[in-house]
């Protein structure tokens, strides 16, 4: 059986966004690690056939793509729906899919945002607790490092993340974790080389404000990303914050009341 102390082997995994630039990093270091199934779940079709042999020349698991809104809800539900009729399991869930357009703004808060709280319930309330093979599930938020410091020139974008890592911090308490057992962990990538960062002249950012506050910002290969993913599985506690900007390090929020404790008061 497979344990989450046991690693990764064996785990079934749904990835939203799953055909995007850091998905496919995370997809190909799950599948190295020896999952037995992997749902990608996506709007776009891409070319999802040639992903699905490539990555299963990465291992023995099985790979199947799911097109997905994950705006409409039975697209959502139907993804999970699709995962467990086939694997009759289901390990570990990962929250990827987004856009980033400031020009679009309700459109990325309802994508980046709302779709994450529908898809966090769905997977912790109903379909983790229910198909995990494990001794815990977990569900994996990828966040950016503009929920922790935020891209003044994509204001919404960052607000959006702050959203999810809210979310994250909330649902990772002892209650649920008690009721669900549920792990949460969420991925703070930095600037990434993938299509999120082109044609960035169309996306509603002021683009001198954005070369000002990034321009000593290292911009990583996104396959550090799937080296955090690994990373985070293997080390990381319920709610912990993985950061994956070139280097990969755990982001540490001091407790409310020490901080309060060493403050002087006025
Ligand atoms: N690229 C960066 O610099 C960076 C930095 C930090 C965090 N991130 C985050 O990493 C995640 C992945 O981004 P990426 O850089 O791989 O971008 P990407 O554009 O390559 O991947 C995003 C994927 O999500 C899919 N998607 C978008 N809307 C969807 C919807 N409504 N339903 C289903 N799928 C949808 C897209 O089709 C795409 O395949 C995102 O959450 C992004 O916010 C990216
Ligand atoms: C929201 O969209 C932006 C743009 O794609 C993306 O960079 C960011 O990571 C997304 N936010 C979340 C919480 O996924
Ligand atoms: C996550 O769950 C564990 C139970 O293993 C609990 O002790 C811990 O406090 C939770 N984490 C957070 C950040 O609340
Ligand atoms: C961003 O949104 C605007 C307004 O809807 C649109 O004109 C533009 O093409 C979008 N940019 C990208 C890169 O999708």
């Amino acid at each position: 059986m497979y344990t989450s102390n046991s690693g990764i082997a064996g785990a079934v995994v749904l990835i939203t966004g799953g055909l995007g630039a850091i998905s496919l990093t995370y997809a190909k270091q799950l599948m190295s690690h020896g999952i037995k199934g992997l749902v990608l779940a996506d709007k776009n079709i891409k070319n999802s056939k040639n992903i699905i042999m490539e990555l299963e020349n990465h291992g023995t698991g099985d790979v199947i793509f799911v097109r997905t809104d994950i705006n409409i809800k039975d697209q959502l539900e139907n993804a999970f729906e699709v995962a467990v009729k086939k694997f009759n399991q289901l390990d570990i869930f990962i929250n990827n899919a987004a856009i980033l357009n400031e020009s679009q703004w309700i459109k990325m808060i309802q994508t980046n945002f709302t779709a994450a709280i529908t898809s966090n319930y769905l997977a912790l309330k109903k379909y983790l607790p229910k198909y995990r093979n494990s001794e815990e599930a977990t569900i994996i938020n990828t966040v950016c490092i503009s929920s922790l410091i935020p891209f003044k020139s994509c204001a919404i974008y960052s607000t959006t993340k702050s959203g999810v890592l809210g979310l994250h911090k909330a649902l990772s308490n002892p209650y649920w974790y008690k009721l669900y057992r549920c792990r949460f962990l969420a991925l703070c990538p930095g600037l990434t080389q993938t299509p999120m960062l082109q044609q960035m002249g169309s996306k509603g950012i002021d683009l001198d404000l954005f070369d000002e506050e990034c321009y000593d910002y290292p911009i990583q290969d996104p396959e550090r990303c799937g080296d955090c993913l690994i990373e985070a599985l293997k080390k990381g506690k319920n709610g912990s914050i993985w950061v994956c900007d070139d280097k990969i390090y755990e982001w540490i929020i001091p407790d409310r009341f020490e901080v309060g404790k060493s403050t002087k008061a006025k």
